[in-house]
């Protein structure tokens, strides 16, 4: 058993409880978490570790959207328009995963960590990521994606897909957890949807999709126009699409852990059905920008009341996978939100809502909560307690220390 105090504990809890002068006792799971006096009292031989002034001990971030095959980008892919970044990613794709080595991808797991991420959501197209993703004390929910929209190809892609599954299904453990991820309704052909939710639901898989990230796809997806037209003419002969929204969004009825992400151009019956299916948005807002898509509407969020969680995207849509630059971007972008009340909003919505999207038992200081935990600190002493979050946000960069199951990693 160990006890680490702190000027400031932030639960993330349902109430987003903030301790001043807090302290937290956890092994593999939290034990307790109280004021340092109520702490003291209650477990008086067990030694505290007392962090500096102005520090702060909140749940580790959980990213809840990554793709890490596509690391190695940084000046390759177009940005700007959804139609020229697909193409350049399809353009480019065998270059950059070729690029994207383990070392590589080792490489921006360290700093994902020391930037206060400590699980994410890794949506792996070819398990290339897979060894990193093991090799890294992160926690990793290991969503092996299926694509593939042609249905002569869809027997191959599902045995391709159920191979890679299986590699990853061998390989959990704690902290590396199998999940299927859809790539999106555009580019996955319905059997190949009923199939892969059938074993994830047969085997209570996690499961993740990107869904109506833009215009072209709301286009397409609804009335089977615009410029995806031409760009499934010209890379795979069709000029339909092989499904519609909610067609899309009713075969996943019986999952228990379910995401979507991006959903900017999900219709009011969308959001609907997304909150009838109890699933988290992904929000990733980044790479909505990036890619001069729309800014999720968050207030339609509310009205709906269903969760987001965040999610960096991969370095194919971002310029940084650190979940605090992410946060920063978001109090920039959605700035019809007030940033002091933003900011709490924000926290829980990188810690408790990611790990419900990914089916996690972590996100929360509360005992029985796995021991996932950042020390941070801050330059100075924060004069009115309703600022704190805002000033986490604004001001960390990298973390002092970072625990994952109760161990200093
Ligand atoms: C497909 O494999 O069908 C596909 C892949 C990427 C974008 C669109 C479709
Ligand atoms: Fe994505």
């Amino acid at each position: 058993m160990k006890i680490i105090s702190a000027s400031w504990i932030i639960t993330c809890d349902e109430n987003s409880t903030i301790i001043k002068d807090g302290a937290i006792v956890y092994d593999k799971k939290i034990i307790d978490v109280g004021t340092i006096e109520f702490i003291k009292e209650k477990y008086p031989d067990v030694d505290i570790f007392q962090l500096e002034e102005n520090s702060i001990v909140m749940p580790g971030l959980i990213n809840s959207h990554v793709h890490l095959e596509f690391s190695s980008n940084t000046t390759t892919l177009k940005y700007g328009n959804f139609i020229s970044w697909l193409n350049s990613v399809i353009g480019s794709r065998d270059e950059l995963i070729e690029k994207a080595t383990t070392k590589l991808i080792s490489q921006k797991l360290s700093r994902m960590k020391k930037t206060g991420t400590t699980s994410i959501g890794a949506i792996s197209s070819y398990s290339f990521d897979l060894e990193a993703c093991k090799k890294s004390p992160i926690n990793t929910v290991f969503f092996t994606e299926v694509i593939g929209s042609k249905a002569d190809m869809a027997d191959t892609l599902f045995a391709d897909f159920k191979a890679r599954l299986n590699s990853a299904v061998l390989e959990k453990d704690e902290s590396f957890i199998p999940a299927v991820a859809i790539h999106s309704p555009y580019s996955v052909h319905p059997f190949l949807i009923r199939e892969s939710l059938k074993l994830a639901s047969e085997t209570n898989l996690s499961v993740s999709s990107h869904f109506l990230e833009s215009p072209e796809e709301f286009e397409w997806l609804h009335k089977d126009q615009g410029s995806f037209l031409d760009f499934f003419k010209n890379f795979l002969g069709q000029s339909q699409s092989v499904t519609r929204p909610m067609e899309f969004l009713n075969q996943f009825k019986n999952i228990e852990n379910l995401s979507f992400t991006h959903c900017v151009e999900a219709s009011n019956n969308d959001l609907h059905k997304i909150k009838e299916l109890g699933a988290t948005i992904n929000h990733c807002v980044t790479s909505n920008r990036f890619l001069n898509n729309t800014k999720l509407d968050l207030d339609r969020l509310d009205e709906y009341s269903i969760p987001f969680s965040i999610g960096t995207d991969g370095l194919s849509s971002n310029n940084s996978l650190s979940m605090f630059d992410e946060l920063r971007n978001l109090l920039m972008t959605h700035t019809n939100r007030n940033i002091i009340d933003f900011s709490k909003v924000l926290l829980k919505a990188a810690t408790k809502n990611g790990s419900d999207a990914l089916g996690l038992n972590k996100g929360e200081l509360v005992a029985n909560k796995d021991a996932d935990l950042i020390c941070i600190s801050l330059p100075d002493r924060v004069k009115d307690e309703n600022d704190l979050c805002m000033n986490i946000i604004l001001h960390t960069k990298f973390v002092d220390k970072t625990i994952i199951g109760g161990k200093n990693v």
